[in-house]
C-alpha cells in the first residue's frame, strides 16, 4: 500500500442525482482502498445522513460492478445545513443544536479524517463552508447542468446531452411528418449548458438559453422565415431558466413572481402558445424532465467519472484538502473550493459554440430584423 495522510474518510452524494456517480464513487473507493488501504464509510442521504450520523462502513463488494449503475448506491438529499446567503442566520438548526456542529460531531464519532462529497454548486459550497469550520473536505463537480464554476466540465452532463439529442431527433421526424413546430423544454434553470449542446447535436432550429432573454416576435420571424423557405417544421429547445428580453428587464423578485402567476406548467408551454399565436403554426410541447437525469451514465462520463473519482483519492492520500476535482484544459487537476463556493458558470458570451450555433443558423430569439 502507499503511503496516505488519510486513514478513514466518509464519502456522500448530494443534490439532484445524474449518470456517472456510482462511477465516481467506484473510481474514489477502488483508489482509496486498494492503492492506499483508506477505510472508507458511505454516508447515507447527501449531509441530512452527516446530520443524522445514518452512515455505513463500505466494503468492496459494495463499490463493485456499480459503474455503469445509474443513479447513487448512496441516495441523495437536498439538505443543506447552513443557511442561505441571505438570511440573517448562517447555521441551520435542528432540535436546538446547529446542523453543521451536529455534522462536526458525527464525522468525530465515525472517526472520519475526511469527506469526500460529490455533488454541485450548493453541495461545494457547503463544502467550502464545512472546510472553513476546520473539516478536511475534497468536492467533485457532478451535474447535468454542467454548471460549476472552476471546472470545464461536470460529470453527468454528457449522459444528459445524448438523452436529449436523441429525443431531438425523435422529434425531429414526428415534426416533419405533421408539419409541426415542436418545443422541447430541457433542464437548466441559470445556465443553458444542456440546451445548447443537444440543441446544436440535434440541430435545433431555435436555441432558448436563460444567458439570452429571447424576443418572442424574433422567433416567430425565424419560423415563418423558414416556412417561407419550404421548410414546413420547426425544432424549439429550450431550456427552463429561459426569459424574455422583458423578463431579463426586471428585479429578481419581480421576476419570479411573474414565473409562478404565469397561466402556464413551464416555460416551454408558454414559447409554444406565443409561437401559435404568431405564426399559426401547430405546436407542439414535450418537457423531458427527470429522464435527463436518470440510467446509465455515456462512456465519456463513466471515463469522466472514473478519473475524477481517483484524483480525489489521490489529493487525500497527499492531504490537499479543501479542494474540488476539476478538468482544465483537456487535464485533471483541482481548484479551491473557496473559489468555486456562491459561483455558477453560465455561458459566456464569445463562447465558441454559440459562435458555431449561429453559424448554422441557429436562431437564438435575440435577432431584431
Ligand atoms: O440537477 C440539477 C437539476 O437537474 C436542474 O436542472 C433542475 O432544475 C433541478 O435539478 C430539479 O431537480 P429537483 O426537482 O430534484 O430539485
Amino acid at each position: 500500500m502507499l503511503k496516505s495522510a488519510v486513514k478513514r474518510f466518509g464519502i456522500l452524494t448530494s443534490g439532484g442525482d445524474c449518470p456517472g456517480l456510482n462511477a465516481a464513487i467506484r473510481g474514489v473507493a477502488k483508489a482509496a482502498s486498494g492503492v492506499f488501504g483508506m477505510e472508507i464509510v458511505g454516508i447515507s442521504n447527501g449531509y441530512r445522513g452527516l446530520i443524522d450520523g445514518d452512515a455505513r462502513e463500505l466494503s468492496p463488494d459494495d463499490f463493485s460492478g456499480i459503474l455503469t449503475r445509474g443513479g447513487t448506491i448512496l441516495g441523495s438529499s437536498r439538505e443543506k445545513p447552513f443557511k442561505e446567503p441571505d438570511s440573517d442566520v448562517k447555521k441551520d438548526s435542528e432540535a436546538g443544536q446547529d446542523k453543521p456542529e451536529l455534522i462536526k460531531e458525527n464525522v468525530s464519532r465515525l472517526g472520519l479524517d475526511a469527506l469526500v462529497v460529490l455533488g454541485g454548486n450548493g453541495t461545494n459550497t457547503t463544502a467550502y463552508l464545512l472546510a472553513k469550520e476546520g473539516l478536511n473536505v475534497i468536492g467533485l463537480p457532478k451535474t447535468i447542468d454542467n454548471d460549476i464554476w472552476g471546472t470545464d466540465v461536470t460529470f453527468g452532463f454528457h449522459s444528459a446531452v445524448d438523452i436529449a439529442t436523441e429525443s431531438i431527433d425523435r422529434l425531429h421526424s414526428t415534426a416533419h411528418s405533421h408539419n409541426r413546430v415542436m418545443v422541447i423544454e430541457l433542464m437548466g434553470h441559470k445556465a443553458g449548458w444542456l440546451a445548447l449542446y443537444a440543441g446544436v447535436a440535434g440541430g435545433g432550429d431555435v436555441i432558448l438559453i436563460p444567458e439570452i432573454p429571447y424576443d418572442a416576435a424574433a422567433v416567430a420571424r425565424d419560423i415563418e422565415r423558414r416556412r417561407s423557405e419550404g421548410k414546413q417544421f420547426s425544432i424549439v429547445v429550450v431550456a427552463e431558466g429561459a426569459m424574455s428580453k422583458d423578463e431579463a428587464a426586471m428585479p429578481k423578485k419581480e421576476r419570479k413572481r411573474l414565473r409562478e402567476r404565469m397561466p402556464y406548467p413551464s416555460i416551454g408551454y408558454r414559447v409554444a402558445a406565443e409561437i401559435q399565436s404568431a405564426t399559426g403554426m401547430e405546436t407542439r410541447v414535450t418537457v423531458l424532465g427527470y429522464l435527463q437525469r436518470g440510467g446509465t451514465p455515456s462512456p465519456y462520463d463513466r471515463v469522466l467519472a472514473t478519473s475524477f473519482g481517483t484524483a480525489a483519492a489521490e489529493l487525500l492520500a497527499r492531504g490537499r484538502f479543501g479542494r474540488m476535482v476539476a478538468m482544465k484544459d483537456a487535464s485533471v487537476s483541482s481548484v479551491p473550493l473557496s473559489e468555486v463556493a456562491d459561483r455558477t458558470k453560465t455561458i459566456p458570451f464569445n463562447h465558441h459554440m454559440l459562435d458555431t450555433a449561429r453559424l448554422v443558423g441557429t436562431c437564438f430569439g435575440d435577432e431584431s430584423l
